[in-house]
């Protein structure tokens, strides 16, 4: 039938993607990529099937986040907890890096974005933190979307860590402790010089922050799905954005 022609599949894309109000686009959009092991599972196939798959999603949500002018995406992909999972599964993980690079830099270099992590680097295999490096040097002068993993990451790490370093700097006199204000503090953390985010988007129907951002996400707006990462899908990123121009933050304030 007629309404099955591109043509018409067109129009409604170019509609759809109008819906946005480009003057309240979230400045930084973190997720927490969950299910890849439930998504697997259901089809019979090892967990790690689902973080390759998972991959691939990586790819599709940041070409929505380039168009639609997200400046910051924050993909959690491994936790300070993830190394107590079985070791071929870890070890699993810490290849993925090395393969999404592999596949996706010379894209993503077309694309003006530039690749930054947080989280403890140190702690990394050689091989996964060789290959990130490699991508950072790469698109270091790049100034489209910022992609940032968070890789090895654990926020209550990333606090003491803070605290630690605020303590030498205090005890060498490199800093006063009258210095030490919210906006000195975020400056010790993995985040620095980044803006919170303003949506926090978790997949798989958790509704938990499972040691993510803790400090950052105090007035981000909150988005769940059911969906499990590898079925999640830039239709469903854009309802997550257009949910989010809906919601009215208010700070504390009336
Ligand atoms: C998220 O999917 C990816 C990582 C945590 C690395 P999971 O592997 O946690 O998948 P589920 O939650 O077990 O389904
Ligand atoms: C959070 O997912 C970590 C990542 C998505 C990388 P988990 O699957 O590790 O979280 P829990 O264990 O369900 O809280
Ligand atoms: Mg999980």
């Amino acid at each position: 039938m007629s309404l099955k022609l591109p043509f018409f599949k067109n129009k409604q894309k170019e509609k759809d993607d109008n819906q946005f109000d480009m003057e309240n686009i979230p400045n930084h959009v973190a997720i927490i990529m969950d299910g890849n092991g439930r998504w697997a599972k259901k089809r019979g196939l090892p967990r790690i099937a689902g973080h390759k798959e998972g991959m691939d999603v990586v790819k599709k949500i940041v070409k929505v986040a380039r168009n639609c002018n997200v400046r910051i995406l924050t993909l959690y992909a491994f936790s300070t907890e993830n190394w107590k999972r079985p070791r071929s599964e870890v070890d699993y993980l810490m290849r993925l890096p090395k393969e999404f690079l592999h596949i996706y830099l010379p894209e993503l270099m077309d694309n003006n974005v530039k690749i930054e992590t947080i989280g403890n680097f140190d702690g990394l295999p050689d091989y996964t933190r060789e290959s990130i490096q490699y991508a950072k040097e790469q698109t270091k002068g790049n100034d489209g979307l910022l992609l940032n993993f968070a890789l090895n990451y654990g926020s209550r790490f990333e606090i003491m860590r803070a605290i630690k370093q605020i303590m030498t700097d205090v005890d060498s006199s490199e800093l006063s402790i009258d210095a030490v204000d919210e906006e000195k503090f975020s400056e010790y953390l993995y985040t620095k010089g980044l803006s919170d985010p303003d949506l926090l988007i978790r997949t798989s129907g958790e509704q938990r922050l499972s040691n993510f951002l803790l400090w950052q996400v105090a007035y981000s707006e909150f988005w769940f799905t059911d969906v499990l990462w590898p079925d999640f899908s830039e239709e469903i990123f854009r309802t997550a954005l257009q949910d989010y121009q809906r919601r009215k933050r208010r700070y504390g304030g009336i």
